[in-house]
């Protein structure tokens, strides 16, 4: 009774989908809109905001920290309302955007209401620094109630090492060898681009004229890109650029995000990998309370992970802006402000603690999970994708042309160890539960009756080949098989 089983197999893997349970999570994020970098258009003409997080990118960061609260504090229950610092680590690189995005993010994950809040009977006297003066109001301390901050809202510490050793963040530019990897790749690359630049010959002449500038080749589109997603998050006026103009220069913005060979992924990307599979290590070995990692970087950290991740290339992009029909299992957009790349790592089932073969991931881009592993499924068991990614790592030494320094931090890991796992289990909400629910006793339902009917119709069929076979007339008999 194959048929049968196959309906016991569908009862048991219904069943054991609400058992899975999220263990980790690791994020790396793009900071939000700033001001440009570039010296296109008006780019020379804001220095005051060059660079730095503007008021835009804040409120993105917020929004986007808000989004992930909603899913995994409020419908699934992983992480608690409020900052526990054994179960989370924020680290950015040492910019100003960088540092603010993180701040923003983590106002938007733990918002007003739900921060640090006094001893009840704490006499307010405490609350004041070691000494006294005119200048320092009690009464306004006093106003503000038991709430640590105003309105209840929450800092969390943001990690930072200096500019000159992070690797995590800034490989490409602390690695002697990787302007050699770079110039090796556009060399290799130049026929491709060579095309690209033929194709958009007539984008460029209409972006002369609508910037009133020369823009002569796709590289300079590429950096006009930049003035322009800046000046439109930050309210700037940009002259108006005709849909089908802007629908090649988004093109050009791809193709440049991904524009990158698989030595220079390499450089940007296995220090990041080292340091967050080291993280899961720990944590799956029971020596680190950590549940939630989190990276604050650039779009060029987004783009090679999104490489590293088969998520997107430069071939895929060709093949959707020419329609040639190929199929790419992955095809992300390049990293817009506020972009973002979150690991899960899930537990297939109960009492799988420390055992590695029982995990698998699952990968989101801006929140849309992406299929791994090579294959058209979201999912890949934790194995398989560790070793996809470890695989490809190299002697880290010779590849950068530099020692890399540790910049593993194992205070971090050691600060909670012996912490006893709860138990705690998606805590879905009744409809949670029963739609599915109900939706897959319908679909076993359907599958029983549909089971019947072919079985009814077997016989039928039976019956008439009978029929027929008794008439002689032999050709239907194969037609029926
Ligand atoms: C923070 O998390 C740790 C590890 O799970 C736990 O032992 C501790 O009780 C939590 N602290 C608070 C205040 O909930
Ligand atoms: C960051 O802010 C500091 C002042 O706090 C300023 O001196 C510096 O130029 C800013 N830029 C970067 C990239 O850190
Ligand atoms: C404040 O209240 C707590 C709990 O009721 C009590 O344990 C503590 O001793 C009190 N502190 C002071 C300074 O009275
Ligand atoms: C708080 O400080 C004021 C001024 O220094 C003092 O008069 C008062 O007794 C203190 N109250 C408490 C509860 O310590
Ligand atoms: C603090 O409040 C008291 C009574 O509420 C008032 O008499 C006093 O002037 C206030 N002090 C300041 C510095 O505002
Ligand atoms: C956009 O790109 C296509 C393909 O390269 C080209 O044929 C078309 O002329 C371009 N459109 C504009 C408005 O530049
Ligand atoms: C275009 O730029 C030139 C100088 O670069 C300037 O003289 C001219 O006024 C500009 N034209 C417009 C329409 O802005
Ligand atoms: C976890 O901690 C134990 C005891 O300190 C250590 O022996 C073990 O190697 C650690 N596990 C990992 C994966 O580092
Ligand atoms: C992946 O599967 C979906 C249906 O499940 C299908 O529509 C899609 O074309 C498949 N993609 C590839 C690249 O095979
Ligand atoms: C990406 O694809 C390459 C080549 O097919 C493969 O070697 C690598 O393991 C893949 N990476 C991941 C993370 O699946």
């Amino acid at each position: 009774m194959k048929n049968l089983s196959l309906v016991f197999l569908l009862i048991i893997l219904s069943i054991s989908q609400y058992q899975a349970k999220l263990k980790i999570v690791a994020e790396i994020y793009r900071h939000g809109a700033r001001g440009t970098l570039s010296s296109y258009y008006d780019g020379d003409s804001q220095p005051e905001i060059a660079g730095e997080l503007t008021a835009t990118g804040q409120r993105q960061h917020y929004n986007l920290g808000q989004f992930l609260r909603e899913e995994y504090v409020n419908r699934i229950n992983f992480m608690p309302e409020q900052y526990n610092h054994s179960l989370i680590y924020v680290r950015a690189d040492d910019f100003n955007r960088t540092i603010m995005s993180a701040q923003s993010h983590f106002q938007g994950f733990y918002p007003q209401g739900f921060g640090a809040q006094l001893p009840a009977n704490l006499s307010y006297n405490y609350t004041l620094p070691p000494f006294r003066s005119p200048n320092i109001n009690l009464n306004a301390s006093q106003s503000l109630g038991i709430n640590a901050l105003p309105d209840q809202i929450q800092v969390l510490p943001v990690h930072v090492i200096s500019t000159s050793t992070d690797f995590i963040f800034l490989a490409q530019d602390i690695c002697p060898n990787y302007g050699k990897y770079s110039s090796d790749y556009q060399k290799e690359k130049a026929q491709v681009k060579n095309f690209v630049n033929s194709q958009m010959s007539q984008t460029l002449q209409q972006l002369t004229q609508i910037f009133n500038q020369t823009i002569s080749s796709v590289d300079d589109a590429y950096s006009l890109t930049d003035v322009i997603y800046c000046d439109t998050n930050n309210g700037r006026y940009v002259p108006p650029i005709p849909s089908d103009v802007e629908a090649n220069l988004t093109f050009i913005y791809n193709f440049f995000s991904f524009y990158e060979g698989q030595n220079e992924v390499k450089v940007a990307t296995q220090p990041y990998f080292e340091e967050v599979f080291g993280y899961f290590d720990q944590i799956i070995a029971g020596n680190s309370s950590l549940k939630w990692i989190s990276h604050s970087g650039h779009d060029t950290n987004i783009g090679p992970i999104l490489l590293a991740l088969n998520f997107s290339s430069i071939e895929c992009q060709l093949n959707q802006f020419y329609n040639q029909g190929q199929q790419f299992l992955n095809c992300a957009d390049g990293p817009h402000f506020a972009s973002h790349i979150l690991f899960e790592v899930h537990e297939s089932s109960e009492n799988v603690k420390n055992d590695k073969s029982q995990l698998y991931v699952r990968v989101r881009y801006n929140g849309q999970y992406m299929n791994l592993c090579g294959r058209n499924s979201t999912e890949c068991s934790y194995l398989e994708f560790e070793n996809n990614i470890k695989s490809q790592f190299e002697d880290y030494t010779l590849l950068c042309g530099k020692q890399m320094n540790s910049f593993y931090n194992p205070s971090i890991l050691s600060q909670s160890i012996d912490i006893e796992e709860e138990e705690q289990y998606y805590q879905l909400n009744t409809f949670q539960i029963l739609i599915p629910a109900l939706v897959q006793i319908f679909s076993v339902l359907i599958l029983f009756y549909a089971f019947k009917k072919i079985k009814l119709q077997q016989k039928e069929i039976k019956v008439l080949r009978e029929k027929l076979l008794d008439t002689g007339t032999f050709e239907y008999q194969q037609q029926l098989d």
